[in-house]
C-alpha cells in the first residue's frame, strides 16, 4: 500500500506529525476559546457546552477524528523517537543546534504526559460525568481541588514545552523558514505555547483562588 511506503521515508512520517500537529493545534485553539468562556460565568460557559451538545452527530464525527490524529502522532512520533535514538547511538555528533534545545530532547516525554492528562481529563469529564450534573459544576468541582488543579497545571507546562518545539518543527517541515520570516517565527515558537499556558492555565488558578463568579 502506498501509505506504508510513504510512512517508512524519513519525510513521510515528518509530513505526518505535522499534519497530525496542525489539526491538533486547531483542536486546542478551538478548546481553548470555548473554555475560555468560564471566564465569563457558569451560565455562559453551561450555554457553550449545551449548544456543542446540541449537534451529537458532529461531536461524534469530530470525537472520532481527534482519535484517529491522536493515533497518528503518537505512534509515528514514537517511530521517529526510536529510530533517533538508534541513530545517535551510531552518530554521536549533534549537527543541527537547533534539534538539541531542552524542548526538543524532552519532546516525548512532553508528550507521554500530556497523554495521561488528556485520559484522565476525558475520563473525568466524560466517561465518568454523572448524567445529571451539570458539566459547568463538574468543572468547578474538580479544578477547586488542590491536586486536581496542580496536575492541570503540570500537564499545561508540558504542553507549552511540547508545543514550544513542535509549533517550530511543523513550520520547517512545512518548509515555512525564509530568513525574511525567521524573526516572526521565533516569537511565534514562544508566543503561541504562552497563549495556550495561560488560557488554560488561568482556569484552575480562577478556580483554587476562588476567583470564580459561581
Ligand atoms: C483547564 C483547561 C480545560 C478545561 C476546563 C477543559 C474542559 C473540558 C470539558 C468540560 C470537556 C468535555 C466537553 C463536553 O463533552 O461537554 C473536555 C473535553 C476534552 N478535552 Fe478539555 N479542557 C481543558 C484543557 C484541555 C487540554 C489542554 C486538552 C488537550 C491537551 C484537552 C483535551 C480534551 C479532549 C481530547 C476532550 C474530548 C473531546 C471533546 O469533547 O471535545 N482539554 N474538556
Amino acid at each position: 500500500m502506498w501509505f506504508v511506503s510513504f510512512i517508512k521515508t524519513s519525510i513521510g512520517k515528518k509530513l505526518v506529525m505535522a499534519t497530525s500537529g496542525l489539526l491538533l493545534l486547531c483542536f486546542l485553539a478551538i478548546h481553548a476559546f470555548g473554555n475560555a468562556a468560564i471566564y465569563l460565568g457558569s451560565k455562559y460557559f453551561q450555554m457553550y457546552a449545551d449548544a456543542l451538545h446540541s449537534l451529537p452527530v458532529l461531536v461524534l464525527v469530530f470525537g472520532f477524528g481527534l482519535i484517529i490524529v491522536f493515533a497518528a502522532h503518537i505512534a509515528v512520533g514514537m517511530m521517529l523517537f526510536l529510530e533517533k535514538r538508534k541513530s545517535a547511538s551510531r552518530y554521536q555528533v549533534q549537527t543541527r543546534v537547533v534539534d538539541n534545545t531542552f524542548a526538543s530532547r524532552t519532546m516525548p516525554y512532553t508528550g507521554l504526559f500530556v497523554l495521561l492528562f488528556i485520559v484522565v481529563h476525558v475520563f473525568g469529564f466524560g466517561v465518568a460525568k454523572p448524567e445529571d450534573v451539570k458539566i459547568s459544576l463538574l468543572v468547578q468541582e474538580y479544578l477547586s481541588g488542590f491536586f486536581y488543579s496542580l496536575f492541570y497545571i503540570l500537564a499545561f507546562i508540558a504542553l507549552a514545552i511540547h508545543l514550544n518545539h513542535g509549533f517550530w518543527s511543523m513550520l520547517q517541515t512545512f518548509g515555512v523558514n525564509h530568513p525574511r520570516f525567521n524573526c516572526l517565527i521565533s516569537i511565534l515558537t514562544i508566543a503561541v505555547p504562552i497563549c495556550f499556558l495561560v488560557i488554560f492555565g488561568g482556569i484552575p488558578i480562577y478556580f483554587m483562588t476562588g476567583g470564580a463568579s459561581y
